[in-house]
């Protein structure tokens, strides 16, 4: 080695691992960074991604899934559900049902809508979904599921995108099988949470069968579950070879988790969060719930659930989430968190006074 030769400047390809990709396409949509923020029921509505799209980091953000039949009836609800920013692109609206000709209208309203991609579940776990053969019972009914993705493909022009779990239950980890029926029927992108719907939540971490999709398919197939940072992003670029990562709970936890993993993606110097910037992203997000809510009551209720999960890590965090759980308005959860974080400053400077 000639040691008087220059260092090299660490680029992005010196820090990120060969053969992780930095973007995907599906048709002519470029999703780059390929970090895509999942559907999540009751979180990812318009005022969560405009929480992520303000933080940055995100190449795609996708709605919470939406009903078909309820679409298609025009509930108002349904409607609100589906509802994007103008400069929110590219963006995914995801549906849900069993009835292909009323998944076929709904994806129709979808386009009109503005969405840049249509995304249908075939994962949801619930049993209220499942009852109905929607969500993840699909992956049992693949008859079914074929009808479906070819209702839909015939009805829109947009790309269509299918999210999914690995398989029903262990037995039946068929997902390779449904993703290749999808790519064949004209859907242009799968992504798989490798939790079949009978691990729920939980179960050991086992990705095989979205390795063994995506050697066999030609469609970008995305990884996704229990990605919360850069080394777990990259774990799942690795063992499976995907094209992109979706993160679902961990940017509930952690809304500043795409701008990480982009930013050691591209070897920036990883940007540190401090507790003021988390006090105003969280008092940001709970006047945003205010606005976005007709009563009080429901914007309060979204506030608990984003809470719970955006509090973890921070000190004392569990009386926090106790006080903002027994708060009977917005204002008192407002001033709840402002307490809290005045209090953290001072704590800090001259330590936590003893708990009588
Ligand atoms: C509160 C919540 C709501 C969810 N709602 C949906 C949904 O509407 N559509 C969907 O396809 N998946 C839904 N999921 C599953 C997530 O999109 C994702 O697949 C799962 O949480 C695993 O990713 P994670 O480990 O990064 O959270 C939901 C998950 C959570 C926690």
């Amino acid at each position: 080695m000639d040691e008087s030769a220059p260092t090299p400047p660490m680029t992005a390809d010196v820090l990120q691992p060969a053969g992780v990709p930095r973007s995907y396409s599906v048709r002519n949509i470029r999703i780059e960074p390929n970090l895509v923020l999942a559907p999540m029921e009751g979180v990812t509505d318009l005022t969560f991604r405009r929480l992520i799209r303000k933080i940055g980091g995100a190449g795609l953000t996708v709605t919470e899934f939406i009903a078909s039949e309820g679409l298609r009836r025009g509930a108002d609800k349904m409607e609100e559900m589906a509802r994007i920013d103008p400069d929110e692109h590219p963006v995914a609206i995801q549906i849900y049902g069993r009835n292909p000709s009323a998944m076929a209208e709904a994806a129709k309203i979808v386009q009109d809508l503005g969405a840049d991609i249509c995304d249908l579940n075939f994962g949801c776990p619930s049993k209220k979904v499942c009852a109905h053969s929607g969500g993840s019972a699909l992956l049992k009914d693949p008859e079914l599921a074929t009808e479906i993705v070819k209702a839909v493909r015939a009805a829109i022009h947009i790309p269509l995108t299918v999210k999914m779990r690995s398989g029903f239950d262990a037995e039946n980890r068929n997902c390779p099988d449904i993703a290749w029926m999808c790519q064949e029927e004209g859907v242009e992108a799968i992504t798989i949470h490798w939790r079949t719907r009978a691990d729920l939540y939980s179960g050991t971490r086992a990705v095989d069968k979205i390795a063994v999709t995506k050697q066999r398919l030609s469609i970008p197939v995305i990884g996704n579950g229990d990605i919360v940072d850069y080394a777990s992003a990259m774990a799942m670029f690795r063992d499976t070879g995907c094209d992109g990562v979706m993160i679902g709970r961990g940017a509930i936890k952690n809304p500043w988790v795409f701008q990480h993993v982009r930013g050691q993606m591209l070897g920036q110097p990883a940007v540190v969060v401090d507790a003021e910037e988390k006090r105003r992203v969280l008092i940001d997000y709970y006047e945003s719930c205010r606005a976005w809510f007709r009563s009080d009551r429901g914007a309060l209720g979204r506030m608990k659930k984003i809470s719970n999960y955006f509090t973890h890590g921070l000190p004392y965090a569990s009386e926090l989430r106790t006080t903002i759980l027994r708060s009977q308005s917005v204002d008192e959860a407002i001033g709840a968190v402002n307490r809290y974080f005045d209090d953290l400053a001072e704590w800090r400077e001259k330590g936590r006074p003893a708990v009588e």
